[in-house]
């Protein structure tokens, strides 16, 4: 029986968020089931995360799909890339289900699109797993951008601070960082020869003692670190880490992290704005990973993506001043930033 509520307004839906293309595909014989949501493709062609993950029903994937695809096309917009957003989605467990046939289907399904879709590895997904992709025709990415993405949160931690206490340097600010994977790792590390006071924690403890052993840095269990007194929070682990139940153990100055949705919903936005906390927003801050992967598309060296990624603290600082002279939310300026730029181009394109 098809799921009625995904059929149902789907059209009307794609309107209101202003989406370009969703594609539902299944392969019967490998047993894929795909939803590709392209956002996006105002400033170039898009630039999507290939996710693989057990989606509880169509419809919570569907609107994952709108929301990380547009979260896509806004980090490309503000990082000042022509690129657009969209992402992929297979509905499947990638323990269990993961295949080469699996990902040769889904490939299949992206080589149709290699005109406007870009896929890169995202949960679920390995960069081996893009090559599979490419052999059936997907256009893809294959770098590991993280530690661009950590360069990038370093430059925004120094904005920020500039703004906190008129020093660049990080110095002794004290710094707590959440989740050490790929980006966390190298985060504390740079953060490190800055100079910087660091706090690691991830839910794999030993994970978080190696790295600080490395670092010569703290760690603490991963439910401590919200209460920690700290200048600067930076979650590198998941999305959602700023609640309406979690804003009230913050004990820091600023939120510069690398996890994309950091703040729950709108209404946590205002309350964060309200509470004296500077946030840098998040899709500002973690778009060094974007920056080296369209370096990667266009043959650029290693220099010119660091180059660009030290312009990162210039986009921070915009949006700050924008907050001040817009009003709204450090995210409200920063979408302002991101949608003027993509109506710039429409007008431009329609002209
Ligand atoms: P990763 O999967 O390598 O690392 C995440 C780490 O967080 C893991 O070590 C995990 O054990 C830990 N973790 C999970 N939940 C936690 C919790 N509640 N408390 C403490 N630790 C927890 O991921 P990666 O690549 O380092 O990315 C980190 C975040 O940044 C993700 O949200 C990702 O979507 C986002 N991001 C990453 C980019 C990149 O270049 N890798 C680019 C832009 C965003």
């Amino acid at each position: 029986m098809p799921d009625q509520r995904v059929a149902d307004g789907v059209l009307s839906r794609m309107v209101a968020t202003g989406t370009e293309e969703l594609i539902f595909a299944s392969d019967p014989d490998s047993g894929l089931q795909a939803i590709v949501v392209i956002d996006d493709t105002t400033l170039g062609p898009a630039l999507g995360g290939v996710r693989m993950h057990p989606y509880s029903s169509e419809h919570e994937a569907m609107t994952a799909g709108l929301r990380l695809s547009h979260a896509m096309t806004m980090k490309a917009a503000a990082a000042g890339l022509d690129l657009g957003g969209a992402t992929a989605l297979v509905l499947a467990s990638p323990d269990k289900e993961k295949s080469e046939a699996l990902l040769t289907a889904t490939g299949r399904v992206l080589s149709g699109l290699s005109d406007r879709f870009i896929a890169v590895n995202d949960v679920g997904t390995t960069s081996e797993d893009m090559l599979v992709l490419q052999r059936a025709g997907a256009r893809i990415c294959t770098r590991d951008p993280s530690s661009f993405t950590a360069e990038g949160v370093v430059e925004s931690m120094k904005a920020i601070w500039k703004s906190i206490e008129a020093s660049t340097s990080l110095k002794g600010v004290r710094v707590a960082v959440q989740g050490i994977g790929n980006v966390g790792e190298r985060l504390v590390g740079l953060l490190a020869t800055e100079g910087a006071v660091v706090t690691a924690a991830d839910v794999d403890r030993r994970r978080a003692e190696t790295v600080a052993t490395k670092y010569g840095v703290m760690a603490v269990d991963a439910e401590e670190l919200l209460d920690l007194e700290c200048d600067i929070l930076s979650p590198c682990a998941m999305g959602s880490v700023v609640t309406f139940e979690s804003i009230r153990r913050l004990r820091c100055r600023a939120i510069v992290g690398a996890a994309n949705n950091i703040v729950e919903s709108p209404g946590v936005e205002d309350l964060l704005a309200k509470s004296g906390i500077v946030y840098a927003p998040d899709f500002v801050t973690n778009a060094g990973g974007l920056i080296g992967l369209e370096n990667e598309l266009l043959g650029n060296d290693d220099d010119e993506a660091r180059r660009r990624v030290h312009e990162i603290s210039g986009r921070v600082r915009a949006v700050l001043e924008e907050t001040e002279h817009g009003g709204g939310t450090t995210i409200d300026a920063a979408r302002r930033i991101a949608l003027d730029r993509l109506r710039m181009h429409r007008v431009r394109r329609h002209t």
